[in-house]
């Protein structure tokens, strides 16, 4: 589904962020912007800044910046399209859509969305009045109880065939919808009947309150398949499904955690025992668009599953997915015979807290499987088991966070780091990225580097793509026809020169406001964006606090700023090859080492063009 450009940019611009915003937070006038209290995190002090000139906000607490979609999308959890569609709503402005579902099947999708929620309802009624007993008895026998059935909706479908079907058809529901939605299913004569009977209902529901379908289980222990659900429509989408997140993610906003589990049961047992952020995949292997769903709430995931599941091992190919989307992950396995619902029961809340705080990372949990086969005592073995771990790390984004795990893997199980270190560059290069590491001490640079945290970009990157935002246009042209995007380390900094790179290339300059085009539904993107922005640009105090900046002052200042990028990288890389030296005796790496030695020792201060700047191939590192 697409909505063309210029229409974004139309809701864009017609959207006041203040007003959005002042629907959430309460905000005070404070020089050019607005502050309140962030609605993202905790605070007592506001640190929460709006800026309607530029239609962005940013908090200086928890960092989370962007404009008015980014707003809506982190406030409501909702992917970018909802949030244009939201703000086109709003301010009325008319989308016509380019592919995307046409207008009668969004009235068909509705019309199935009610379906489900009447349906729902009547399995709710159903359980509750006098033709439910079986199905209070059967819930009862699990202990949830009516609390935990009202939250949940849970419901029972009677012993007969037709009994949804005359309600659906006294409510004048469409056959033809509620066989799409499986609530019904028709017979090759025609006939139609009831798709639940005599089971136990449980429904799915959205984030956003829709009931999306259904599981339902058999009473009986030996009854056949032991749970049914609906089958695949426009509406009931497996991979898309996490059950228990319509109820859960207040919980693991708060806690920024969500505990996965399998099955419905483990769910409703944790829930009612006051483990509130827990979700199910629903016996499947955990999806990319699941991992994505969750990552809107948390980047942390424990992983609550039998010790001898399927279920894990189905994780396990998974983890791919979770690493790419910058998700930690940690494992823990219940004894054995135990699932979380048998857990919960015999220990509690405090004793599922307590396995929990015994998780282990999913690189420890891997490597521990390889250990204890045996892997690690022979050298074909412990090979193949750095492949494999060096392939999950080569995944991760955070260059601090792989230097986290190498160091760890290497300290653990005894491999040399070198030798990691080796086999991360490789599988890095085949993914043509290459590697960063933390900052190292310093050479060229007019402020001492700063150790950075996760997460945290080099501050002289920073910097220079600040100034260049705020940089006269020809400058701006000139300088970005001159600088090498392989000099900056960071990726997302990286990625924010290439969009720079392309506005200049499409249309011929520099356009603040028109930046958010290029980086559409990109959240870190508009983040980063909000970020160089609203910071205040203090440090420059030879460029700020000047009345009047002749044009070579600019240039000297912007020149500088990029030197002092240039110079931590060449830095950084000498630092690297020193290390792969010390540790590998490899002739070629030292003269490649000789080399940038002298490049870092060549009259820096010296250079007045952006030409000048010695050219260093980092990419071979
Ligand atoms: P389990 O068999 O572990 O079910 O399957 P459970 O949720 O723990 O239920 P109880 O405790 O036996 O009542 C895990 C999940 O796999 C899916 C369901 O989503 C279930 O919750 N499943 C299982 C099915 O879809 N169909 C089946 O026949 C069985
Ligand atoms: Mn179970």
């Amino acid at each position: 589904m697409r909505i063309p450009e210029h229409k974004i940019d139309e809701i864009r611009a017609a959207a006041d962020i203040l007003d959005v915003v002042s629907g959430f937070v309460r905000l005070k006038k404070a020089g050019r912007n607005y502050t309140g209290l962030c609605p993202f995190h905790r605070e007592k002090t506001p640190s929460f800044n709006v800026n309607p000139e530029r239609g962005i906000f940013k908090c200086f607490g928890c960092g989370k910046g962007g404009n008015v979609f980014t707003f809506l999308m982190e406030i409501e959890h909702i992917s970018f399209l909802d949030a244009v569609d939201m703000l086109a709503e709003r301010y009325g402005i008319a989308l016509e859509r380019q592919g995307g579902p046409s207008k009668e099947t969004r009235e068909e999708i509705e019309a199935m969305y009610e379906a489900n929620r009447l349906a729902a309802r009547f399995f709710y009624d159903t359980l509750q009045g006098e033709r439910g007993k079986k199905g209070r008895e059967y819930f009862a026998s699990r202990d949830w109880n009516a609390n935990t059935q009202r939250v949940f909706g849970l419901g029972f479908a009677q012993d007969d065939w037709h009994a949804f079907l005359h309600f659906a058809r006294e409510k004048g529901l469409s056959e033809d919808v509620l066989e799409a939605t499986g609530l019904i299913i028709r017979k090759e004569t025609g006939n139609t009947y009831d798709r639940f009977r005599n089971r136990v209902v449980f429904p799915i529901i959205s984030v956003g309150k829709k009931v999306l379908g259904f599981g339902a289980r058999a009473l009986g222990a030996d009854e056949h398949p032991k749970y049914l659900n609906s089958p695949e429509s426009p509406v009931y989408n497996k991979s898309r499904i996490l059950y228990g997140l319509a109820q859960a993610h207040p919980a693991i906003r708060e806690k920024d955690a969500v505990i996965l589990v399998e099955g419905y049961a483990d769910v409703l047992s944790l829930y009612q025992a006051g483990v509130q952020n827990v979700v199910a995949t629903s016996g499947t292997a955990l999806t990319p668009e699941q991992v994505r769903l969750l990552a809107r709430y948390t980047h942390n995931l424990f992983f609550l599953y039998d010790a001898d599941s399927a279920g894990l091992n189905a994780m396990l190919r998974g983890i791919d997915v979770i690493l790419e989307e910058d998700c930690d992950s940690r494992i823990v396995q219940l004894p054995a015979g135990e699932d979380p619902d048998s857990f919960v029961r015999r220990h509690g809340a405090e004793g599922v807290r307590t396995t929990l705080e015994q998780a282990v990372s999913f690189v420890d949990f891997i490597t521990d499987r390889f250990r204890d086969e045996g892997q690690l005592e022979t050298p074909e073995g412990k090979t193949q088991v750095i492949h494999r771990i060096v392939d999950l790390v080569a995944r991760m984004d955070d260059p601090i966070r792989r230097e986290f795990y190498i160091h760890h893997v290497a300290e653990k199980y005894g491999i040399y780091e070198t030798v990691l270190y080796r086999e991360l560059d490789r599988e890095l290069k085949s993914r043509g990225r290459k590697r960063e590491a933390a900052p190292p001490p310093e050479v060229y640079r007019e402020h001492p580097a700063e150790i950075l945290s996760e997460g945290e970009m080099p501050k002289e990157e920073k910097r220079f793509c600040q100034l260049l935002l705020l940089a006269p246009s020809a400058l701006q042209s000139e300088v970005l026809s001159h600088i090498r995007i392989g000099y900056f380390h960071d990726t997302r900094m990286q990625q924010f020169l290439h969009v720079l790179l392309e506005q200049q290339e499409h249309e011929g300059a520099i356009d603040i406001d028109a930046l958010w085009g290029y980086v559409d539904d990109d959240v870190a993107m508009h983040n980063l964006l909000a970020d160089m922005l609203m910071e205040p640009l203090r440090p420059i105090s030879d460029w700020s606090q000047k009345q009047t900046v002749t044009p070579t002052d600019e240039r000297r200042v912007l020149l500088d700023a990029y030197k002092n990028v240039v110079g931590r990288t060449l830095e950084h890389h000498a630092n690297t090859l020193q290390q792969r030296t010390r540790k590998a005796d490899d002739p070629e790496l030292l003269q490649r080492f000789v080399e940038l030695q002298r490049l870092i020792k060549i009259n820096w201060a010296g250079i007045r063009a952006f030409e000048d700047i010695p050219e260093f191939d980092t990419e071979e590192l």
